[in-house]
């Protein structure tokens, strides 16, 4: 045996080949599309920064979720799109609110078959746009938010949703919100805590599909980006207070943070693949300078190398369907 005889291209060789010692696969049932149902809209409505996502109409949604089901896709993750917002996101608790009213139809249509996941956070439903209310002086106060977060909690679960996925970075939300299920017998209801949510320029279409007024950023509550180990002590907090499932969000520039949360944490760990991951990939596909459907897989397939089980995906439907088609791909 010399030295020469050391051949990874072995491995190599063929698409059969590789194909068995692929280390990662996708798989339908590890991915969950987040999807937005807007008030007042009887036809689905393009979001014109995110190509290919759309704002559903409660109807369009229930189609939607059936098609997302039969796809075999792992959830839903809900957002709401309210006509009317106010100071304490009034929508976001009223049970004929958006997204309740939202959740309660896709339990409807294929609850069964998927798990319906709520959006937990105010920035939707609040007309200064923050993910929490504000104190005299303009600041998010948490402890008034972690109020709200609470009332959200029982409406949401109330409405069906089996997961509540809690994205405001509030000192002490999943313990709050635990604690305001169990004292109201939502025992099964489970808390995905969006753990390690960093402040990040790749939310910017989102905003736009999420019709956002927030001027200034959310710099006080989410994560600075510089910071590695800081995301394994918030997972660990979240943890603790009672979180069933833990996330790593944005998901593709934040890798490190998600390989780090993947190898120590007791709990499932699911990734973002947030809007301006989306859109960067689609826009540069729509010039022609990237292979879209390749550079798709390569960066969910990234995700999940780092140690996702499970990844939020715009492109969920897409790849559901690539990958029931079980041949070899080149
Ligand atoms: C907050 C929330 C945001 C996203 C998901 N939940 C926006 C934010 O924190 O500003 C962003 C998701 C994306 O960009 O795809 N409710």
């Amino acid at each position: 045996m010399t030295e020469r005889s050391i051949r990874p291209r072995r491995l190599r060789s063929t698409p059969a080949m590789r194909r068995l010692v692929a280390e990662t696969r996708l798989h339908p049932a590890d991915l969950v599309l987040p999807m937005f149902v807007r008030e007042g809209i009887s036809e689905p409505q393009e979001i014109g920064s995110m190509p290919g996502v759309v704002h559903h109409s409660i109807d369009s949604l229930k189609h939607a979720v059936e098609a997302a089901a039969e796809a075999g896709i792992g959830g839903v993750m809900l957002f709401g799109v309210p006509e009317h917002k106010d100071a304490i996101g009034s929508g976001a608790t009223d049970p004929d609110g958006i997204l309740n009213a939202g959740a309660r139809a896709a339990v409807d249509a294929a609850g069964d078959a998927i798990v319906v996941q709520t959006d937990l956070c105010l920035d939707e439903f609040t007309d200064h746009g923050h993910c929490g209310v504000l104190d005299a002086l303009g600041r998010v106060d948490n402890e008034a938010t972690l109020e709200r977060y609470a009332e959200m909690a029982l409406v949401q679960a109330a409405s069906g949703a089996q997961i509540l996925g809690l994205s405001g970075m509030m000192d002490g939300q999943t313990a709050v919100v635990r604690e305001a299920l169990e004292g109201a017998g939502f025992v099964d209801t489970a808390i995905l805590a969006y753990a390690a949510k960093y402040a990040s320029a790749y939310y910017g279409p989102f905003r736009e599909a999420v019709n956002s007024s927030l001027v200034g950023d959310r710099r006080t509550y989410q994560m600075d980006a510089a910071n590695r180990r800081e995301g394994m002590l918030e997972v660990e907090i979240d943890i603790a207070e009672g979180a069933d499932i833990v996330m790593v969000k944005p998901a593709g520039s934040y890798l490190d943070v998600l390989a780090d949360v993947a190898s120590q944490s007791p709990v499932p760990v699911w990734a973002y693949q947030v809007s301006g991951e989306y859109a960067m990939i689609e826009a540069a596909a729509a010039n022609g300078w990237i292979d879209r459907e390749r550079a798709i897989d390569e960066s969910v397939l990234a995700i999940k190398r780092a140690g996702a089980d499970v990844v939020l995906t715009y492109w969920a439907m897409e790849l559901a369907q690539r990958l029931s088609n079980t041949g070899l791909r080149a």
